[in-house]
């Protein structure tokens, strides 16, 4: 065995809970062949299941996709999944006439090296990747031959989260043609008891709602949704499919205990959710970003979130507002009760928030904990109570600490794990692993905020879900002596309609009793309560069950350890990360998880060439390449904050962050040219480059690179102009003339302008409205024989320019959306082409990577992206002569 045939699957570290799928052929750019409207571009997709048990709240979900070639020529078939980020793939296969291909769990690293030893073997590999908000899609291909048919099995498992009283399972059905034989099969066992059960799909239609067959009854659920072929249809003749959206599941269990233990072969599961508590007042602290980059929708949505959120503010709760921009503003110097005069003034406030300046993160959050610490040591705030701090931010610090680990260091010592810390990331221009790890090692968690029309919603939604406080200090007391592996078992709070989850192992695996003791304290008095239980009752709650997957509890237990390593993982650094991560790779391997630190490779038996190549003569080219093309995402753990930008030899890379993904091109010029990067006539906001070339006296385009070594950055209305080279920069205000050279550390603010100079590394520049830049000093070592030093422009908070901005970056800051079509194998390699669809054209394009030097300036970050050959040509509005200016200003 050999392996020829590799896909590299590669999750992100599960975030947000649902679930998702779509199952999709090549979008039909060519003639449909109009005798069956089941066949699209020569490809039937004859069944499409999707199959999902759940036990106590473990789901395992099985998506098989059958296809099969009806052309006369060999095709390319796509399977393309979308599955919520929460959950982890642990089973691929293909079955190609017949001919089953297993996946394997390999270590990611060593997946890699397989990966690209078959890529120099001359087998292409595609990495295509796309995300929406809650969910990651992967793709995979094969080229089948004529008359070929093909099944793809995926297997996802996921522990489904309990939120606003239900759990939800979502699943993204997008087949994109008529499907003969569609179902989703949804069969639930909750040994509990099921109270409620509900389906909908975003796509039904009033004909379509009885298509979905609801049954329950006691511990069993079942939903069925198999609509035939007319009723797949769009309209009575069309041929389009209306099965587009997201289907989603919702349920709950009885509970008639405040939780639920559960034994069964060495594991056991305990779920704590008591339901009529009273609610505990909450002392809550809203940290509010109000820096000059969240003008305009930033700031109208977080006022209109605001206001909503105060119209839910109980009147026993506590509460205050902090503003940071470039200074600390509170509302009041301490926590005001919630009476309806202090709502109507917080109201007038709120609607007066403005924005002003830079970020001073860090005042705002300390300011923040001062004021909750100072409320907790003088009583101020009843003692049965529940404190959280709900930041929101748009930007990274760069006013008082901006250091991030600093602030963090200082942040921790300061709340002492007294109140969770909930960080929301407004858009992509925060530090969103910052927030994220400051969240985490102060008991909260991180959210990122979608830049949408809904953005205030997300914000409310949020709120709501930490609106609740039932219980504060929640401890579950397991044997220390009879139990390993436990999962976390202390919980600072407990909100109504969530759950508490905690599974372990017994040390002795026949041991099959447990006793637990649960504290938590209430809003009237501590909660205390010992259950017990063993796994006789456990079998006896099951026993009707048919279906149950066995080791459920085991896995559940795997998965749930490994979720909180990860989350652990995040925030940790040196031996105690080496070690985290190596427990998460041996759990991963054993379970077959595709984690962040495994991918799942599929081997194919080495005659396999032979086979298609007989099967169906293909040219020269198609022969040297595998006949399965597989697609992985992008190898990188932490996704980058998503950014427009050029740099290096001008490289662009366009952001498409709604895909995750990124375009890239160069342009190819002459030094002593100057390009047009930006050009907004509304702000008077233009940026120009002037390309250099390297050390040789020729220079001819064609045979050396070039580089932007100066940059000119100027508002007309302001009547400012900033010029940057790899010296010096320059700043001219009016008649006034300032300079500095990038041995300088600076901040500077005036009229207009803030300016922060890090010394030889980069300078951040917040123009007018709020759009901001960031230039990046590459300095190469000064005896080079060729190189010199040049510089990279990274834009942040492009939305604050107009729309009619233009100029080679600028016209990439409107929304800008692509599809990848028929991925196959490039000149080199290790790149495959493709095809782009974008701004109705057809563009071939290459996978590769460009650097992204913002975080190292010396290696710099690869980020994937498609590449446009020819200087951009189809991409750019007209040709990129367009784009040469007669000077920088
Ligand atoms: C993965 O799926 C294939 C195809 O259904 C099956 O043969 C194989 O046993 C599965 N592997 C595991 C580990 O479940
Ligand atoms: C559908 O097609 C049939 C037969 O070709 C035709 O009689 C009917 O009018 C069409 N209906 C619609 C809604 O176009
Ligand atoms: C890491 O693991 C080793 C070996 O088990 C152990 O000796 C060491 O104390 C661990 N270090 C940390 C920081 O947990």
């Amino acid at each position: 065995m050999e392996s020829h045939l590799l896909l590299c699957i590669l999750l992100s570290i599960p975030a947000i809970a649902s679930s998702d799928l779509l199952v999709t052929h090549v979008r039909n750019i060519k003639k449909r062949n109009a005798e069956n409207d089941l066949v699209v571009n020569g490809i039937e997709i004859y069944s499409m299941k999707i199959d999902s048990k759940v036990t106590s709240r473990f789901a395992h979900n099985v998506i098989t996709s059958r296809a099969v070639n009806r052309g006369n020529v060999h095709k390319e078939v796509f399977f393309d999944v979308e599955l919520p980020k929460t959950a982890f793939i642990t089973n691929f296969s293909m079955t190609i006439d017949g001919v089953t291909y297993p996946g394997n769990i390999k270590e990611k690293e060593a997946a890699k090296q397989e990966y690209e030893k078959a890529v120099s073997k001359g087998q292409t590999a595609g990495l295509v990747k796309a995300s929406g908000r809650k969910t990651e899609k992967f793709t995979v291909s094969v080229n089948i031959a004529a008359a070929s048919k093909v099944t793809f099995e995926l297997t996802y498992e996921e522990l489904l989260k309990r939120q606003f009283g239900k759990y939800e399972m979502f699943i993204k059905v997008k087949p994109k043609q008529l499907v003969k034989d569609f179902e989703i099969d949804v069969n639930i066992f909750e040994p509990q008891g099921i109270t409620e059960l509900e389906a909908e799909g975003t796509f039904i239609t009033n004909d379509l709602q009885n298509v979905i067959k609801k049954t329950f009854s006691d511990k069993k659920g079942h939903i069925s949704f198999k609509p035939t072929l007319d009723q797949q249809r769009t309209c009575a003749n069309c041929s389009q499919s209306l099965l587009d959206g997201d289907f989603t599941v919702k349920y709950d269990v009885k509970r008639t205990t405040p939780d639920n233990l559960q034994i069964v072969n060495g594991y056991f599961v305990h779920f704590f959710a008591p339901t009529n508590l009273p609610q505990l007042p909450k002392n809550i602290i809203f940290v509010i970003d109000i820096s000059g980059s969240m003008s305009g929708r930033e700031i109208e949505q977080t006022r209109e979130a605001l206001l909503k959120i105060l119209d839910d503010i109980r009147d026993d709760d506590f509460f205050n507002f902090i503003l940071f921009g470039s200074d600390v503003r509170t509302w009041k110097e301490k926590l005001i009760k919630a009476t309806p005069e202090n709502l109507d003034e917080a109201r007038k406030f709120v609607r007066g928030i403005n924005t002003e300046g830079m970020t001073n993160l860090y005042g705002g959050i300390m300011k923040g904990i001062e004021i909750l610490n100072a409320a907790h040591e003088e009583n101020f705030v009843p003692k049965r109570s529940a404190s959280i701090i709900i930041m929101l931010t748009d930007g990274q610090p760069n006013v008082g600490i901006s250091n991030t680990q600093d602030i963090r260091a200082h942040v921790k010592k300061a709340t002492e794990g007294k109140y969770p810390l909930y960080n929301l990331g407004f858009g992509y221009g925060v530090d969103y692993g910052f927030l994220e790890k400051m969240a985490l090692e102060n008991k909260g968690l991180a959210r990122r905020i979608y830049p949408d029309s809904d953005s205030a919603l997300q914000l409310q939604g949020f709120y709501e879900e930490v609106s609740n406080p039932m219980l504060t200090d929640v401890e579950l007391h397991y044997p220390e002596n009879e139990i390993s592996g436990l999962t976390k078992n202390s919980f600072k709070h407990f909100y109504d309609g969530s759950e508490i989850v905690v599974a372990g192992r017994f040390v002795d695996i026949n041991q099959n009793s447990l006793t637990v003791d649960v504290k938590g304290e209430g809003a009237n008095d501590a909660l205390s309560f010992t259950t017990q239980q063993d796994a006789e009752q456990t079998a006896k709650a099951f026993q009707e069950q048919e279906y149950i997957f066995g080791d459920y509890i085991e896995r559940l237990w795997a998965y749930l350890t490994i979720e909180q390593l990860l989350e652990k993982r995040t925030a940790a650094t040196g031996e105690e990360k080496e070690n985290l991560t190596a427990e998460v790779l041996d759990l991963s391997l054993k379970y077959k998880f595709v984690t962040p630190l495994t991918s799942m490779v599929v081997t194919k038996p080495e005659d396999y060439d032979n086979q298609v190549g007989i099967a169906d003569k293909m040219t020269e080219a198609e022969a040297q390449a595998a006949p399965v093309v597989m697609q992985a995402p992008p190898l990188y753990l932490s996704r980058p904050a998503w950014y427009t930008s050029v740099d290096g030899d001008p490289h662009f890379i366009i952001s498409v962050p709604q895909k995750e993904d990124a375009i890239c091109f160069n342009i190819n010029e002459k030094p002593g040219d100057v390009l047009s990067l930006i050009n907004d006539p509304v702000t008077g906001i233009t940026v120009n480059g002037e390309l250099i070339g390297d050390k040789r006296a020729n220079s001819d385009a064609k045979t050396q690179n070039t580089y932007f070594g100066k940059l000119g950055i100027a508002n007309k209305y302001l009547n400012l102009k900033v010029t940057v080279t790899s010296e010096k920069i320059s700043i001219e205000n009016g008649n006034e003339k300032t300079a500095f050279t990038w041995l300088d550390s600076v901040t500077l603010q005036q009229e207009g302008l803030t300016l922060i100079i890090n010394r030889e590394k980069n300078l951040v520049l917040s123009m007018g409205g709020g759009a901001s830049f960031v230039i990046v000093l590459h300095q190469v070592w000064k005896k080079h024989p060729l190189q010199q030093d040049f510089l990279g422009l990274y834009t942040l908070k492009s939305h604050k320019l107009s729309e009619q901005t233009h100029g080679l970056l600028g016209q990439f800051f409107h929304p800008i959306d692509f599809t990848i079509l028929e991925i196959h194998p490039g000149s080199d390699p290790k790149k495959p082409d493709a095809t782009m669809i974008i701004k109705n054209k057809e563009l071939t394009v290459t996978r590769g990577w460009q650097k992204d030097y913002r975080k190292d300036p010396k290696h710099g970050v690869d980020i994937p992206c498609w590449f446009v050959h020819n200087n951009g040509a189809g991409l750019i509005d007209g040709v990129h002569t367009d784009y040469i200016v007669s000077s920088l200003f």
